[in-house]
């Protein structure tokens, strides 16, 4: 019998081994790097959240786009330890949205330039839940960012694309002036997930 040629886990791939070299803590950092060049998102003393961001390789990065002026927030279930005092980390479960608001009200009440998120559901195997859980995950990332990023600041999130993508797409366009879904080149090629990039918030309001 042949052995189906299906792509493998490779822990130690050319984005694994890379991030390794560079003291980088994840592959993913990559993802962030190549949207980072393609659309331009952060830039020096800016304020950022990141949200999903154990064990920390995009506030690695992050760290070094904002430079000194900048502050960044980590938000994870899991802690996040070793970064330097420009970047507060805290553990909670983002769906609890008030717990969210009461740890961002006291470490950083102003709003963020960027809102990053890289969240991603403990994958069950099984495609449409774990996309719909990625929908459901987004769709708290999106109500943190109605509140907590500025006027024309922007979004970066991970999504797995699925059934429920188009409509999710469609209910987050209003809310920027530009919509934007790409591929990073560090994702498995396995992988369904993809990044959208919501440049320029419309409206500072809350409520919207
Ligand atoms: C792919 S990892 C993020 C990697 C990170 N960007 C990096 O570069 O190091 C996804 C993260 O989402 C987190 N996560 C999943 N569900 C969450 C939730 N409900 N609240 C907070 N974080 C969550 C996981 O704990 C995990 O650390």
């Amino acid at each position: 019998m042949m052995w189906m040629m299906t792509p493998q886990f490779e822990p130690n791939d050319k984005w694994a081994l890379k991030a390794r070299e560079l003291g980088y803590r994840a592959r993913s950092v990559f993802k962030l790097q190549e949207l980072d060049e393609r659309f331009k998102i952060i830039k020096k003393g800016y304020n950022i959240l990141d949200i999903g961001a154990a064990p920390g390789s995009w506030l690695q990065y992050v760290e070094k786009r904002m430079g000194p002026q900048g502050q960044a927030i980590g938000l994870d279930l899991q802690p996040i330890e070793g970064l330097s005092k420009a970047i507060q980390t805290f553990v909670c479960n983002i769906e609890q949205l008030e717990e969210v608001d009461v740890i961002l009200q006291s470490a950083h009440p102003a709003l963020f330039d960027v809102v990053l998120s890289d969240i991603a559901p403990s994958t069950s195997g099984i495609k449409d839940r774990d996309q719909w859980l990625s929908i459901e995950l987004s769709t708290h990332v999106v109500e943190i960012s109605r509140k907590w990023l500025k006027k024309n600041g922007t979004l970066v999130m991970k999504i797995l694309r699925g059934a429920d993508f188009d409509v999710f797409l469609k209910e987050l366009k209003p809310l920027f002036r530009e919509v934007k879904v790409a591929h990073a080149k560090a994702s498995r090629q396995s992988s369904r997930e993809v990044y959208v990039v919501g440049i320029g918030k419309k409206s500072e309001n809350r409520s919207q």
